[in-house]
């Protein structure tokens, strides 16, 4: 399909083609409003439990995924302050290159241990070890399963990688089996599925012959419900299907388990599931991503990964910040039982307010959402909130199905009792 041109600039009446591209964005963004999607940036003073807006107004903050409060913890403060006095402000290569600093190999160390895996590699984001996993270690010929809500950042680099990208709806593993089922038996009489024949796999311009993979991919804690994947169902269905286990971990981290180091540990499955995402921006309280797996995978990943080669190392700074969250998590366990216990409170206080929860089951997690449907409806909710004095984010489509749209509270470890009254009471008042 050959571009068309640009259109010439229109010389009568001195409108470039510049002013009218902008014309259209501000028309595109003004179609949002109405029904309630459009976005706007603002300024908060500060990532901790109480913030104050750029319109002044000072307000209880229930959006941070700071879980632990570790963001605020003066250890944390400490280890960022000394790596910047010690070693600067930024790494100043990639970890291919120069920024792999001796801090940066102590907090993957440390990771790998707390994560009990042989090898952990530190990324920008979350998003960015994802986008790295999959895009290395999965192309075209390879299947992957992903569970219909995953984190966008699993959906990109799934999409990203090549491979064909089949969703289940969530939770459902009967359905994942039965895809599965599909593809084996395609395989198994020679049909012409490609996901499942041996195949060439275009990396890096260089062919490689390889048996193809199958990746069952999933978040453990899903960011937008809360609620959490069944590992061992999945890892009995990867077992059977000859399938790559992958687990995002972002919103268990810190969190799960009886040492914190996820749903992995407190489903018994660590050792069953072959490649872990964890994030530092959550629990952990800082930023950057963390892969941990065996060293095959790690070594695959650092070898092929363009978001690792092609990115600047994480400065020296958070990887001390990685480093001693992992002390905390360790030597720490009241933090992640005080925000179970605020988390249990809350929850039980607004069911019997009758709002519509999602059911968590055994594992509760800070992230408590009100379905609402509409998206008009979460932003007249948050703004309930906000006009009394709580900050709480309306969470509209394309983050969640049309018709689920929610106010997401998340909640903190360093939140004190009277908070959580606020947020009750704040609750009730916009049912009657
Ligand atoms: C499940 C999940 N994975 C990955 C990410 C991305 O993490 P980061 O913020 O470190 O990029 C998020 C963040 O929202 C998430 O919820």
């Amino acid at each position: 399909m050959s571009t068309p041109p640009l259109p010439p600039a229109d010389h009568h009446t001195s409108q470039t083609y510049a002013d009218r591209f902008y014309d259209e964005l501000t028309d595109e963004l003004a179609r949002l409003d109405p029904d309630g999607l459009l976005r706007r940036l603002r300024i908060v003073s500060s990532a901790g439990p109480v913030v104050t807006t750029d319109d002044g107004k000072q307000l209880l903050n229930f959006t941070s995924n700071s879980y632990l409060g570790l963001n605020e913890h003066p250890a944390m403060k400490a280890a960022a302050v000394s790596a910047v006095n010690e070693l600067g402000t930024g790494a100043g290569a990639s970890l291919l290159v120069s920024g792999r600093l001796p801090i940066h190999a102590r907090a993957e160390r440390a990771f790998a241990e707390f994560k009990h895996a042989q090898a952990a590699l530190l990324l920008p984001s979350g998003y960015t070890a994802n986008l790295a996993a999959m895009t290395a270690l999965a192309g075209q010929g390879d299947l992957i399963c992903l569970d219909k809500l995953c984190h966008a950042s699993l959906i990109d680099a799934a999409r990203t990688s090549g491979a064909e990208v089949r969703t289940y709806p969530h939770l459902k593993t009967d359905k994942l089996e039965r895809l599965l089922q599909k593809h084996h038996a395609a395989a198994a009489c020679g049909l012409a599925l490609p996901a499942i024949q041996p195949s060439e796999i275009i990396i890096h311009n260089s062919a490689i012959t390889r048996t193809p993979r199958r990746f069952i991919v999933t978040d453990s804690v899903f960011s937008m419900d809360g609620d959490t994947a069944d590992l061992p169902a999945l890892c009995d269905l990867a077992d059977e299907y000859n399938a790559v286990m992958v687990v995002d971990e972002a919103h268990a981290t810190g969190l799960l388990g009886e040492t914190g180091a996820g749903l992995c540990e407190a489903q018994d499955v660590t050792d069953r599931v072959h490649i872990v995402i964890s994030t530092a921006s959550k629990a952990l309280g800082g930023l950057g991503g963390i892969i941990t797996a065996s060293q095959p995978v790690i070594d695959t990943i650092v070898n092929r990964a363009r978001p690792l080669i092609y990115t600047t190392a994480i400065p020296p700074s958070q990887a001390a910040v990685i480093a001693q969250s992992v002390n905390l998590i360790k030597t720490e366990p009241q933090l992640r039982q005080r925000v179970r216990g605020l988390t249990l409170r809350l929850r039980s206080e607004l069911k019997s307010q009758g709002w519509n929860l999602i059911p968590q089951g055994e594992f509760i997690t800070p992230i408590v959402p009100l379905v609402v449907g509409e998206a008009k409806d979460a932003v007249a909710l948050a703004e309930h909130f906000y006009n009394h004095g709580i900050l709480a984010a309306p969470i509209r489509p394309p983050t969640v199905a049309p018709g689920s749209s929610r106010v997401r509270l998340s909640l903190r470890a360093d939140m004190p009792e009277e908070h959580i009254d606020r947020v009750i009471d704040v609750a009730s008042r916009f049912l009657v």
